[in-house]
């Protein structure tokens, strides 16, 4: 008896914390229009609201968010308006799955009369809803969603929003609803512009778009190219027309901007394709989307199919995987590079983020730290940089509770215990200690790097081994471990084979191309890019090295900066050795014609141009979504099944019939996680 109670106690202490946290995300969310949280987190801990609630009725409540759509507008700059129909919200889904649950829950509900109606899919905008009135043709009026009852007045905000058609072709009275959007150009820029000007950034499109929709001067929200899509026309009935992709064209016949993205789709199978498409094609819009809606076509029947207290049951919201997340920053470490500089590393409470675990997650720099006035046990959108680096955006001030710490300004170098500098007129701390471990260690890493002289076999710690054992001081020194040969392969872990393949690596490195031995050299400021250029005006090292500062600057690309930076590295003693040392060890420092064209053939022999690449059984080296990414980041194409379009099929333990379908196409070629390692060569480093 004692233990049920204790149980209910705890129960209901988590109903009480979930109904709490829920109402202070949906309260911002339906004031403010800025989610604090993505809508995966509120779905879930919604989720686990509901099961409880339907576990323990003793415990439910009227007013639980489990049942209203969100809190009323509880302070508002502007006045409220009622909408004449209550703008709804959309249930979500994740996957085909909860689709054809949603398909089918409709076929039940139209007796099973009919088994393939059609659908029409459509991307869902992430902006802020708006429901715009006209009357007799002229745009009178424009109301946010608000709670979904009553919304706020933005009229005169409407009006500065050029997209927005202020007179209609004909003298019609009419309530037509869509999204009110920042495209992601202008987003970055609005950023950027408010970085400089030391004002608080905004964590996404889609916050800056319903924080500028409820901005009380219209002159600013005129400045900031808000822009507007619509999808949905209010009593479509009574202009005679019964299907939604009817009205869509009705409403362009008008003048509204449309996504012009209206597909009409019977099966299931067709669907997940169409949705896997666009999820990959939507980085090229300019206008965020977080998903796809899919609505029942025929509007007859959408009576009949009917509603929930919230949504409508003929249209459901496919969510693709959230880009964003929020998790709590537990600390900040600071990493330092072979250059001496600091870089903040976040530590974060593990999370999700398009499939991957995420514990750490980039800071940039200290500057941008303050900037953002990010603090440690903030909560912090995170999100991917180029789809594979996880980045933190910003701090959500709105969830502190006067705990968050500022992140100290490190006082020693983390690695070396030495003193720091800071640049003049720069930000960064650097370690100045030539002989500190992490700048050795990283100047071992760069030099054998793929970009550099793609040397493999010598990963950090085994330079670290080296480095202790004296086998090693500068990279110069690489060229000379042969002859540690036979102390090499007593080492542990080494063993014959793996001194062998790096010794032989080594070899082959001395053959590299100019630009890649320029790379490796870590010039200050000279990347890949300078690498080619300087190589190729230069002909050899030697007639670089006395290159004067003016000689340099007349090469195009080439500023002040980097300029000096070059001519500088070719005056220090110490660089001139080094660089007399790989010679005589035989390692190439003169440009050959063909160079370029070699590695541009190289490119255009990229496997992954234009290819289609699977993934099926259990891979040992990557997840499966870091995976993807990489091919993406390559150029090419994930496919979600195996169809003629597949190009790879990449194998891991226990296939089953993924493999077996792709072997009976025949058309697919076939193969193991180490052979696709393979085939990425050294486009990507791993
Ligand atoms: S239809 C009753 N279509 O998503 C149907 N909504 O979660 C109501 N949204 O408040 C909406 N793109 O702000 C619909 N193509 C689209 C949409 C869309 C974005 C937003 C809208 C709505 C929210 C629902």
């Amino acid at each position: 008896m004692l233990d049920m109670e204790y149980i209910d106690d705890e129960v209901k202490n988590r109903i009480e914390q979930l109904r709490g946290q829920l109402s202070v995300y949906s309260e911002w969310y339906y004031s403010k229009n800025e989610s604090l949280i993505s809508d995966v987190e509120f779905d879930r801990l919604l989720k686990e609201l509901e099961e409880l609630e339907a576990q323990y009725p003793q415990f439910r409540k009227e007013n639980s968010p489990t049942a209203v759509v969100g809190s009323s507008l509880k302070e508002t700059k502007f006045r409220k308006v009622r909408h004449k129909k209550p703008m709804l919200s959309l249930s979500n889904s994740y996957n085909i799955g909860d689709v054809a649950g949603f398909a089918e829950r409709i076929y039940k509900a139209l007796d099973y009369r009919y088994r393939d109606l059609p659908f029409i899919l459509e991307l869902k905008l992430d902006g802020a809803s708006i429901s715009l009135q006209y009357e007799e043709g002229k745009l009178i009026r424009g109301v946010t969603r608000g709670d979904g009852i009553e919304g706020e007045d933005v009229t005169e905000n409407i009006y500065t929003i050029s997209g927005i058609p202020k007179v209609l072709p004909a003298s019609l009275t009419l309530e037509v609803r869509g999204e009110i959007v920042l495209p992601k150009s202008k987003f970055a820029r609005l950023n950027e512009k408010r970085l400089a000007e030391g004002e608080e950034i905004f964590a996404n499109p889609r916050n800056a778009a319903s924080g500028t929709l409820r901005q009380l001067d219209s002159s600013v929200v005129a400045g900031r190219g808000l822009d507007a899509y619509f999808y949905f026309l209010v009593d479509a009935e009574s202009y005679d027309i019964h299907t939604h992709s009817a009205s869509i064209a009705y409403l362009e016949k008008l003048g509204f901007q449309t996504t012009g993205i209206f597909e009409k789709i019977s099966s299931l199978e067709e669907m997940e394709k169409r949705i896997a498409f666009w999820e990959a094609e939507r980085e090229k819009l300019d206008y965020e989307t977080d998903g796809m809606v899919i609505k029942l076509d025929d509007m007859d029947l959408w009576e009949e199919v009917g509603y929930t207290t919230k949504s409508p049951r003929w249209a459901i919201a496919y969510k693709f995987p959230a880009k964003q997340v929020t998790t709590t920053l537990r600390g900040v470490t600071w990493q330092v590079g072979r250059t001496g500089k600091l870089t903040p590393v976040a530590e974060l409470e593990e999370t999700e983020l398009s499939g991957s675990r995420i514990k750490r997650a980039s800071l940039h720099n200290l500057d941008e730290i303050r900037r953002k006035d990010i603090r440690i046990g903030d909560r912090v959108f995170i999100e991917k940089a180029a789809e594979i680096i996880p980045q933190v955006v910003a701090p959500v001030k709105e969830l502190r509770n006067g705990s968050e710490k500022e992140i100290p300004e490190p006082a020693v170098c983390p690695s070396c215990g030495g003193p720091l500098e800071r640049e003049e007129g720069l930000i960064d701390l650097k370690c100045v200690n030539p002989l500190c471990p992490a700048v050795i260690q990283g100047t071992f890493e760069y030099f054998v790097s793929r970009d550099g002289m793609n040397i493999s076999g010598l990963g950090s710690k085994i330079v670290e081994k080296f480095l202790k054992l004296g086998y090693i001081k500068d990279v110069a020194d690489i060229y000379h471990l042969k002859e540690h040969r036979a102390e090499m392969a007593e080492l542990d872990k080494m063993g014959e084979k793996s001194v062998e393949n790096l010794l032989i690596s080594i070899e082959e490195s001395k053959k590299r191309p100019y630009a890649k031995t320029l790379y490796a050299l870590g010039i200050p400021n000279v990347g890949k890019f300078l690498g080619n250029l300087l190589a190729k005006k230069s002909k050899n090292i030697d007639a670089l090295a006395r290159m004067s500062v003016e000689e340099l600057l007349s090469i195009g690309d080439v500023g002040d900066k980097i300029a000096n930076a070059v001519y500088d590295f070719f005056r220090s003693e110490k660089n001139l050795a080094l660089i007399q040392k790989l010679k005589e060890a035989g390692v190439n420092f003169a440009y050959e014609e063909n160079e370029e064209a070699a590695e541009g053939e190289k490119d255009a022999q990229n496997p992954f141009r234009g290819k289609t690449f699977l993934f099926t059984g259990k891979l040992s080296r990557f997840k499966r979504e870091d995976i993807r990414d990489i091919v993406e980041a390559l150029g090419g194409e994930n496919l979600s099944g195996v169809s003629k379009k597949l190009d790879y099929l990449i194998v891991g333990a226990d296939a089953g019939s993924k493999l077996e379908k792709a072997r009976a196409l025949g058309t697919v070629t076939i193969m193991t996680e180490e052979q696709f390692l393979a085939l990425c060569g050294d486009r990507i480093k791993f």
